[in-house]
């Protein structure tokens, strides 16, 4: 019984009232995207989800996009925060702007906050920033080890073809260019912007980039009407032999505090970071390029942070553990738990009610919801059999549990069936990402209080796993992440 109870079923008498007066509030700083005034950041990661190397000339990976709409004269005007200058700071500048960082890695980190005080909006309970778009490739070399192993230093080892690499300097950040947001239209009403570029250095010409197929590419456009409906998020992006594995998601990240995957403080959208059970997340999806068959496409990925002994992370990173789950909606995507495969399915299934199917249970267990599981690889005491997650992309040790379409998480607003919300299907979705969290399986260590299970990262978007000349295409809109009001306050 000791295991089972980390499939935690809360059923309080608080959130009873909550749902019973279903109270709602958003947790995000603009709620289903409809503020005219945009605040917008890239960052791009390389596998280890730092930055190695600037590119000469672009600076650190971390850009924004922020300014106010002002309409007080009879020409609508845009305010914007963030310039070129900023938006170009590297390493090189020193301390411009008070950043202060003895190499790449932590100049991002800093850069994001220095970004984030220009961009910030005073609110309850307290500040927020910008939405986060986050790229990264998923090239790594394996002989320079540049990447730690589970949080701790790794050694070289010979390339492997799970890691791909052309060579020295494979693991480079990309090429980003900017078309800051401007006013366009007959009578100057629609706001456009534009963040776009390629991993492929020598890519000199970057509209060329866009349409050739032997250079990796990306580029996401936000629009608005002002004064009308919410923004517009296209993202489009593409493979190339060099650059294989890539992944571009829109995060809505924690305003302060680690987010997941990070092992510093980051700058974000979500103002109150959600809980499990108590949040739904809503927004509307259209795919129009799917990335190929082995493209991950998340309707959902959340990212968390704990310690398996259920503590929070603290920036320790031999003992935090990131905790990620994700829906993945591509159809051509298979169960790879199954009654043969039991190491790649979490040990249990819980359903709400609180029956627990252990994966031995072959009558009972769904096989079908899971794509698959892995524990992390700092985990002592792990049920049998088990796959360690990689221990190379993220800087510390994680755990992942991926999920795919199936009638189980129907009670949650999943989708049911292979296909639904692909291409063809665009729907608006109302998920209780909450409740489902609260019901997945995630490793802790034996006789713990089980973690609360906080979601820093609430992301869309998709990885293009190893497969070049690979394009996925696909919009956001009306993105809000909802909370029990009642909740809210009594915290
Ligand atoms: C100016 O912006 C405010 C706030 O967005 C809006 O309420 C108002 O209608 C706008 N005025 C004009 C003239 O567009
Ligand atoms: C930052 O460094 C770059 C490259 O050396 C330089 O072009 C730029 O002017 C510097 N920016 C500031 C604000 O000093
Ligand atoms: C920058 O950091 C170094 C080392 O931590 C410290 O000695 C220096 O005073 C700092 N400079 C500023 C401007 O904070
Ligand atoms: C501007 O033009 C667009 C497209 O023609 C129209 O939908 C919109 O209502 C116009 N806005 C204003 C403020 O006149
Ligand atoms: C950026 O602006 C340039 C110049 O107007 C344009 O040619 C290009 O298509 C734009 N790119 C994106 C991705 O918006
Ligand atoms: C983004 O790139 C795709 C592929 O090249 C292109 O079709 C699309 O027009 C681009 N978007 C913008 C706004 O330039
Ligand atoms: C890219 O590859 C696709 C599929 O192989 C092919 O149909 C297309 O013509 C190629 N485009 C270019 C510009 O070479
Ligand atoms: C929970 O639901 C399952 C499937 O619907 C059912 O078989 C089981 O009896 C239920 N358990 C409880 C305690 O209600």
């Amino acid at each position: 019984m000791e295991k089972l109870r980390f499939c935690v079923l809360a059923f309080s008498l608080l959130e009873f009232y909550v749902t019973a007066r279903e109270e709602y509030m958003s947790a995000i700083g603009d709620p289903g995207m409809r503020r005219d005034s945009l605040r917008v950041a890239i960052e791009a990661w390389n596998q280890c989800n730092e930055v190695g190397e600037e590119v000469a000339g672009f600076g650190s990976p971390r850009m924004a996009d922020c300014f106010d709409v002002h309409n007080s004269t009879s020409q609508v005007k845009l305010l914007h925060m963030v310039d070129e200058r900023d938006n170009k700071l590297g390493v090189s500048n020193g301390s411009f702007g008070g950043i202060n960082a003895s190499n790449a890695d932590v100049y991002a980190a800093k850069k994001e906050i220095y970004l984030g005080d220009k961009c910030h909006v005073q609110d309850n309970p307290r500040p927020w920033q910008f939405w986060m778009i986050m790229v990264k490739s998923g090239n790594m070399d394996t002989l320079a080890a540049t990447c730690p192993e589970n949080g701790k230093k790794s050694m070289p080892f010979p390339p492997e073809s799970g890691f791909p690499c052309f060579g020295h300097g494979c693991m480079n950040m990309p090429l980003i260019y900017h078309n800051y947001t401007d006013l366009r239209g007959d009578n100057d009403s629609r706001l456009k912007g534009s963040f776009y570029g390629t991993w492929d250095l020598d890519a000199n010409q970057i509209s060329k980039a866009a349409m050739s197929n032997s250079t990796s590419y990306f580029n996401i456009t936000w629009e608005k009407e002002i004064g009308k409906g919410g923004w517009v998020f296209h993202h489009f992006f593409k493979t190339s032999s060099n650059y294989p594995w890539l992944m571009l998601y829109l995060r809505s990240d924690a305003t302060e505090g680690y987010s997941g995957g990070y092992h510093y403080e980051t700058r974000g959208m979500s103002k109150i970071v959600p809980k499990s059970p108590d949040f739904k997340v809503k927004f509307r999806l259209e795919v129009k390029q799917g990335g190929g068959p082995n493209s991950q496409f998340y309707l959902m990925d959340i990212g968390g942070c704990w310690k398996n002994n259920g503590k929070p992370c603290d920036g320790n990173a031999i003992t935090d553990v990131t905790r990620y789950s994700e829906m993945i909606i591509n159809p051509e995507t298979k169960s790879w738990c199954t009654p043969e495969s039991l190491k790649l399915c979490p040990p249990y299934h819980c359903i709400s009610n609180g029956t627990k199917i252990h994966r031995t249970d072959k009558e009972n267990y769904p096989y079908g919801a899971y794509h698959l599981w892995c524990a992390p690889g700092n985990a002592e005491h792990v049920e049998e059999p088990y796959t360690p997650c990689d221990p190379y992309s993220n800087p510390q040790a994680q755990e992942i549990l991926q999920i795919l379409p199936h009638p189980v998480w129907g009670e949650y607003g999943y989708p049911t069936k292979k296909g639904g919300g692909w291409i063809g299907d665009p729907r608006t979705w109302e998920l209780d990402v909450g409740r489902l969290s609260q019901a997945l399986y995630f490793y802790q260590d034996p006789g713990t209080k089980p973690a609360e299970r906080h979601w820093p990262s609430i992301d869309l978007g998709t990885g293009i796993y190893i497969s070049s000349d690979q394009v996925a295409e696909w919009i956001v809109s009306d993105f809000d992440i909802v909370v029990p009001k009642l909740r809210t306050i009594l915290e």
